[in-house]
């Protein structure tokens, strides 16, 4: 928002994540957010904080906290967006603007803007989810691919209409499809587009399931659908399935609030969407056990990738942190390697072995795993990595390596719904 030209104040409860912002660093690893940060900041517009008085003055006020799978259950935890809307009150004056940009159950936006109806300030709530990616997060927010507005009826969705295409001018000029919507609307955009694709991979891997006891190949499978337009070939990379801090319990979330709503049935799918893609972690870990031919226990096993996907640190329901666990779990001398994720990793795991560097990862290994397709790991040459292990075979949770090149350079290759 300050590379857009606004006046930003970031809030945090977090003193380590603000202290760390407020030295122009990133307390995660996202690419080009250093640079982005860092030039933000020398344009005096851009201040951090963990003192909620701050906000006041500011005009608009994005609430964009976490909205996790809650303990013990699959419904999303709200306690920080109601936590952060219950702190902005005290500070908000006539006129000024609440944006959510955080994943709720749909219905939570209409009863969020009647807490700020009853506060009586004059404030008024707009619903603008988020559709970024991580490792795309700042040219995804610089140049997003569509706007959604999501607007009470009458002069204060007019009015907060108005206020986001000042926020998002830029957008707005390079002529950013936008859709005015109600609150309802909105909130099921964000979900319905992570339910979509979390269905699409399921819906690939489900095809590589049927590949494995038939023979045929999903990555050509993959190609073949993937020209009809109406289909296309994004987001059906067959693998080790999808993870992260969004689509897992994003869906998770929306079968929960489907069933309060009393419509369960509707996307009651989705449950298969789960398991189907919960299914694919197994069968990475069955096909390395079966390539040790059963001799897990202190086997040495090299597991590439820790991240739920590359250019991400985030290992928040990560299929490849799950599958080194899992492995760990049955015996195995794990060693994990990941280009940013170990750090993360540990705290989380600290009884698995971390190695930043792909020669002592390899050395002595009885299996290799890929699970996470950094570029680091799709270089490799089979050639030379085969000089290193004890025995060379590669189980590729992702199908991203060539499986002629490393079969030729010796290795017994086991691809996911691939010969
Ligand atoms: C996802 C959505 O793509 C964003 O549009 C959304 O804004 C974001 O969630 C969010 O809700 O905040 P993200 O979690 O960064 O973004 O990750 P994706 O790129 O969607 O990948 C999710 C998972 O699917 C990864 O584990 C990835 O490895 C896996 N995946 C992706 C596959 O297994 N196969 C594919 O073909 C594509």
């Amino acid at each position: 928002m300050a590379e857009l030209g606004h006046e930003v104040v970031g809030i945090d409860l977090d003193p380590a994540k603000i202290a760390a912002l407020s030295k122009g660093e990133t307390p995660f690893f996202e690419p080009g957010l250093p640079e982005v940060l860092t030039s933000a900041m020398a344009t005096g517009r851009l201040r951090f904080s963990t003192d909620i008085a701050e906000v006041a003055g500011a005009t608009v006020h994005f609430v964009a906290v976490g909205t996790p799978q809650k303990q013990g259950g699959q419904a999303a935890d709200l306690t920080h967006v109601n936590a952060a809307v219950a702190a902005l009150l005290p500070y908000l004056r006539a006129g000024d603007l609440v944006v959510g940009k955080s994943t709720v159950p749909v219905g939570t936006a209409a009863r969020l803007a009647g807490v700020i109806a009853a506060s009586g300030t004059g404030a008024s709530l707009a619903w603008n989810p988020e559709f970024l990616r991580e490792g795309f997060a700042v040219q995804d927010t610089i140049s997003p691919d569509r706007l959604v507005y999501g607007v009470p009826a009458g002069a204060a969705g007019e009015r907060a209409v108005e206020q986001l295409n000042v926020v998002y001018a830029s957008a707005v000029a390079a002529k950013t499809p936008l859709v005015v919507t109600d609150f309802a609307t909105a909130e099921l955009v964000k979900v319905a587009a992570n339910a979509f694709l979390a269905t699409k991979i399921s819906f690939i891997n489900a095809m590589a399931e049927i590949a494995e006891v038939s023979g045929a190949d999903v990555t050509q499978l993959a190609d073949a659908i993937g020209y009809d337009a109406r289909i296309g070939r994004r987001f059906l990379n067959a693998g080790v399935g999808f993870g992260g801090g969004c689509l897992p319990k994003d869906i998770r979330a929306f079968i929960a609030r489907a069933e309060e709503l009393g419509r369960g049935e509707s996307v009651a799918f989705l449950k298969e969407v789960d398991s189907i893609n919960l299914r694919r972690r197994q069968r990475v870990v069955d096909l390395t056990v079966g390539a040790l031919s059963g001799a897990v226990f202190n086997a040495k096993v090299a597991v590439l990738g820790l991240s739920f996907k590359p250019h991400s640190d985030d290992v928040r329901d990560s299929p490849a942190l799950d599958v080194a666990v899992q492995l760990r779990g049955l015996g195995a001398n794990v060693v994990a390697n990941d280009p940013q994720a170990i750090e993360n990793s540990r705290a989380r795991h600290p009884q698995l072995s971390y190695e930043s560097d792909i020669e002592t990862t390899l050395r002595d290994a009885s299996a290799v795993v890929l699970v996470t397709e950094w570029p680091e790991f799709r270089e490799i040459d089979p050639v030379w990595a085969a000089t290193l292990v004890k025995t060379p075979t590669i189980v590729d949770g992702r199908n991203t390596l060539d499986a002629a090149k490393w079969r030729a350079a010796g290795w017994t290759y086991y691809g996911l719904g691939r010969p």
